[in-house]
């Protein structure tokens, strides 16, 4: 089984997931986890080119491509052999995360971003897809609130929105895939939805 995690920033998503490890390991359930962008040494690199602030010349485009050539590698190199023997590989973030970032987002279109990704993942799509549903707005106010007086706080809470808004779509368009998470309430209760749902989908 594959199953990777979704979600806007600030909404816990590290957090569940080291839950999760917990529960795995206590209950002896043997398992993979890696994240995106990362995961093997060339998609690290890669990750540093995306994600350095100096890079602010960087087309959309060529980071969407960026995104779609460290997943390719991850995937060849880790996730898709674990698939073939039979692991449960647990992945933070994926195409999911170029669909509502890159696609809906930086507003490149779902279609541009899933034929560029066709290429890296093929048949590699998740089992599930666990999305921690939680609005930017309430993650900022988690966090101790954005400034509302800073203008790129203000311009970047338009762009969390519309990732938002993204994931919110692709929720609908793959309700057989997604398993969508109320995360608003303590850490622990998100925690027991989400062993309850893995349970419930024969995952654990
Ligand atoms: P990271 O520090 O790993 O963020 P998080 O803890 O929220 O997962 O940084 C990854 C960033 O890259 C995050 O802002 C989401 C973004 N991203 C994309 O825009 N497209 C993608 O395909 C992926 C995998 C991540």
């Amino acid at each position: 089984m594959f199953i990777t995690f979704e979600g806007c920033e600030g909404v816990g998503k590290s957090r569940q997931i080291h839950m999760l490890e917990e529960y795995l390991k206590q209950n002896k359930i043997k398992y993979y986890l890696t994240r995106e962008p990362g995961g093997t040494l060339v998609s690290e690199q890669i990750r540093n080119v995306i994600l350095d602030g100096r890079n602010i010349a960087m087309a959309d485009e060529c980071e969407a491509l960026l995104y779609a050539a460290a997943r390719v590698q991850l995937l060849k190199e880790t996730v898709a052999p674990k698939l073939e023997s039979g692991e449960l590989v647990l992945c933070d973030r994926y195409i999911d995360s170029s669909l509502a970032y890159q696609g809906y987002a930086r507003e490149l279109g779902v279609e541009f971003v899933e034929k560029i990704n066709d290429y890296a993942i093929k048949n590699f799509m998740p089992d599930y897809t666990i999305f921690l549903n939680l609005t930017p707005e309430q993650a900022f106010k988690r966090k101790g609130g954005a400034d509302k007086t800073d203008r790129l706080e203000l311009s970047g809470m338009e762009f969390h929105k519309k990732v938002y808004e993204g994931y919110l779509d692709l929720s609908k368009k793959y309700k057989e895939r997604f398993i969508v998470i109320d995360a608003s309430g303590e850490k622990d209760e998100t925690h027991q939805k989400i062993i309850n749902a893995l349970k419930e989908k024969g995952v654990i």
